[in-house]
């Protein structure tokens, strides 16, 4: 009878009932996981080509050097501009008196002073001046306005940027914002009544209302007197 309890189902017996196991998903040994590869190192400067560039950087530093200086002196340079010696020929200087003339290759006026006391007050020798056309303001070009009427009297230089006003018989300031008069260059005069003046910033003269006093005669071997 023992027999007959043994085949019989657990479930309908009354007894406890057995876990069923459940399969697990089959999974595969090859995984596919990409694989990292490495980046190629950039080699940027290797010490050849350091030992190179610093050969060939020596090798052009010592021929400038051996070739500078000879090459230097050699090369022709601009003569006649601002910023060195400029000549005036004789038929370019103003008349006693008359208007100033632009000379435009050196940056200036040349006046020609008669000789006394300036509508201004200033004493003058009479004689060539030359002013630099920069505004002493902000450094506007400074042109001649001989239409201009100012305090009753026509002629005046007038800068255009912010209207500082200059006297034509030395560029003394009378009106603007400019903090001096304009200043003024040296000049020469040769033997062949020609002129020579030295333009440029190392040679100017600082304006002052000294301008007028500083008047060359137009005379062989005359200068600009320093002050
Ligand atoms: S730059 Fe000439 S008045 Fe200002």
């Amino acid at each position: 009878m023992e027999a007959e309890t043994t085949g019989a189902n657990p479930a309908a017996a009354g007894g406890p009932v057995p876990a069923t196991p459940i399969a697990a998903p089959a999974r595969s040994l090859a995984v596919d996981t990409p694989i990292a590869k490495p980046v190629p190192k950039r080699r940027v400067l290797t010490r050849r080509v350091f030992i190179l560039g610093g050969f060939w950087s020596g090798l052009m530093l010592a021929i400038v050097g051996l070739l500078g200086s000879p090459l230097d002196f050699m090369w022709l340079r601009k003569t006649g501009g601002f910023g060195g010696p400029v000549a005036v020929t004789p038929d370019r200087v103003p008349a006693e008196g008359t208007d100033p003339v632009v000379i435009n290759e050196g940056r200036f006026f040349l006046l020609n002073l008669q000789p006394g006391v300036t509508a201004h007050g200033e004493k003058t020798p009479g004689g060539l001046l030359a002013l630099w056309r920069k505004c002493p303001h902000l450094g506007c070009t400074v042109p001649w306005r001989p239409d201009f009427v100012f305090q009753g009297v026509q002629g005046w230089f007038r800068c255009p940027c912010h209207g500082s006003t200059y006297t034509k018989e030395g560029g003394i300031i009378v009106a603007g914002p400019a903090p001096r008069p304009l200043d003024v260059f040296p000049l020469e005069v040769k033997d062949d009544k020609s002129i020579v003046v030295q333009t440029g910033r190392q040679y100017e003269f600082t304006g002052s209302t000294k301008n007028p006093s500083r008047s060359a005669p137009y005379q062989p071997g005359s200068k600009t007197p320093p002050l």
